[in-house]
């Protein structure tokens, strides 16, 4: 009774855990409940903590005499990782959440490729979990080591996707070889054959080629597509921390890793399908780097107009629906647009703001960002359901937003955006875009809407121009007065 009690214990805290990650993840399906679900989820990895320094009561005789020197390590792991990661949590501005988001995943599969490593000098032999933890070991790794390089992308650190001749072919050498060699593992394992080299050493080799394969299938990556990549990195950490948790018969590790797993692989096909390419384009094709797509047969001309005369027709307008995009984020504008919107509010007016699933350069960017500013939930409408309420807008507000609201995705088949589902701000009686001169949007083409002849343009940085149309909204008011 006595020797079971622990390992009950253990297995009871580990459901909790995982029971409490799969709540929270539930949660955070939706923008109101997901601060919550942050927190249990959060909970639930403090349990998962706790539980594995519960592993010291049942450990075998002989590791004894360790236990001490193991927990400190394990503090001392806890207390660097856990403060780095709460300063850089409290710094961060939102704009760098993607990097933070790349490093912290790589986190996770640098941590799974840890426990493969220490299972496999541990002398493993049973054959399935044998290949589960090299397949864990080398999943994790790549993850690891691309991750960073998507972190150095995203921070800027490295200026250009480093590509030459040939590239696939080395990519897939360099694959085949680190499949051999975890594969030559594995026979000397199962054979019982004399390896050429040490054990440590075949493994340590092992592991340097599944991180050089992950550096070599990012570098290539324009820096743009890098959100996809982070997804897709995503679902990697999340399979190799589920199958090192099969490798060491952790229930809380292998749900976790699992469902992490799988809302990465879904995160990532969502963000391929609202980006209309298929995920191999996004890993193995050019497509941020070639911006050259000129204005052809796009009629009409831009039409610039001044802040001040933007804002007071808005003013006097019956229903505006917002559209923000990367360029919103990039001026950090939020604060000053839900202040103009309140404005308008104030005045009357119907205002809603309109998500494009893949605005900005981060999944729920748009979302967060809004909800930073303290915009109600209930006045952000999803592609879907907003689609049809142009028509009737008197005006559509683009802020920073070019590719989610260029109409070419659906009349020009030579786009490369043709198919994109996109916002019909084009259908709006009028269109009013802020941006700070011609700049093209992610996909580097040039958008039919600007030259409508019911959009105007209003050039400037977001933010300066909404300080702008607070002026003028608030001069009115005042003149009224
Ligand atoms: P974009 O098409 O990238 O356009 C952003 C526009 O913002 C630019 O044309 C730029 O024009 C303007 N801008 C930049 N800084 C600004 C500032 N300080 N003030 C005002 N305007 C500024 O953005 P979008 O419409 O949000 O579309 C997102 C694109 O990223 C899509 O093509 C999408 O497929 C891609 N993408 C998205 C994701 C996710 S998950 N969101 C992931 C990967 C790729 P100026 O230079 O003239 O100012």
């Amino acid at each position: 009774m006595i020797s079971v009690l622990p390992e009950l214990v253990i297995v009871l805290a580990d459901l909790a855990a995982a029971f409490l990650l799969l709540f929270g993840l539930k949660r955070m399906s939706s923008p109101v409940t997901a601060p919550s679900g942050i927190a249990y989820a959060g909970i639930g990895m403090a349990v998962a903590v706790i539980a594995s320094f519960l592993y010291a009561l049942s450990v075998a005789p002989e590791a004894k005499p360790h236990l001490l020197m193991n927990a400190g390590l394990a503090v001392a792991a806890l207390v660097v990782g856990g403060g780095l990661a709460w300063r850089s949590g409290n710094k961060a501005p939102l704009t760098a959440m993607p990097q933070m988001v790349a490093l912290l995943n790589g986190a996770g599969g640098g941590a799974a490729a840890a426990i493969a490593a220490m299972v496999l000098l541990g002398g493993i032999t049973a054959p399935a979990a044998l290949v589960v933890t090299l397949a864990g070991a080398l999943i994790g790794s790549i993850s690891l080591s691309g991750s960073v390089i998507a972190w150095g992308k995203l921070d800027g650190l490295i200026k250009r996707p480093m590509r030459f001749p040939g590239q696939q072919v080395a990519n897939g050498f360099a694959f085949i070889l680190t499949l051999l060699s975890g594969g030559y593992i594995a026979f000397i394992v199962l054979s019982g054959t004399a390896p050429i080299l040490a054990m440590p050493t075949l493994i340590a080799v092992f592991f340097g080629l599944a991180l050089i394969f992950g550096v070599l299938m990012t570098l290539p990556i324009g820096g743009a597509d890098m959100p996809v990549v982070i997804s897709v990195y995503n679902a990697f950490t999340g399979l190799a921390v589920g199958l090192e948790g099969y490798s060491l018969q952790n229930p809380a590790l292998m749900i976790a890793g699992m469902v992490v797993g799988a809302a990465g692989l879904m995160l990532t096909l969502l963000m391929a399908k609202a980006m209309n390419r298929s995920v191999s384009n996004i890993l193995f094709t050019n497509f941020g780097a070639t911006k050259t797509h000129k204005k052809g047969k796009i009629e009409g001309e831009l039409k610039p107009t001044g802040a001040g005369d933007a804002a007071i027709f808005m003013r006097y307008a019956k229903e505006v629906i917002i559209v923000p995009g990367y360029g919103l984020a990039a001026a950090r504008g939020q604060q000053k647009l839900y202040e103009f919107v309140k404005l308008l509010q104030a005045a009357g007016v119907v205002v809603k703001f309109a998500i494009h699933p893949v605005a900005g350069r981060m999944p729920g960017q748009m979302d967060v960002l809004l909800a930073e500013a303290g915009v109600p939930y209930d006045l952000i409408f999803q592609l879907e359901d907003i689609n049809p309420e142009f028509e009737t807008a008197d005006v559509a507000l683009v802020i920073g937003a070019n590719d989610v609201v260029n109409p070419a995705a659906r009349t020009d088949k030579s786009s490369p955006i043709w198919g994109m589902p996109i916002l019909d701000t084009d259908k709006a009686k009028q269109v009013y875009v802020i941006k700070r001169g011609e700049g093209k949007g992610y996909a580097g083409i040039v958008n039919a809407l600007f030259y409508k002849d019911n959009c105007n343009m209003v050039y400037g940085d977001a933010q300066v121009v909404l300080t702008q149309m607070i002026e003028a909204v608030r001069g009115l008011t005042k003149t009224a007065a």
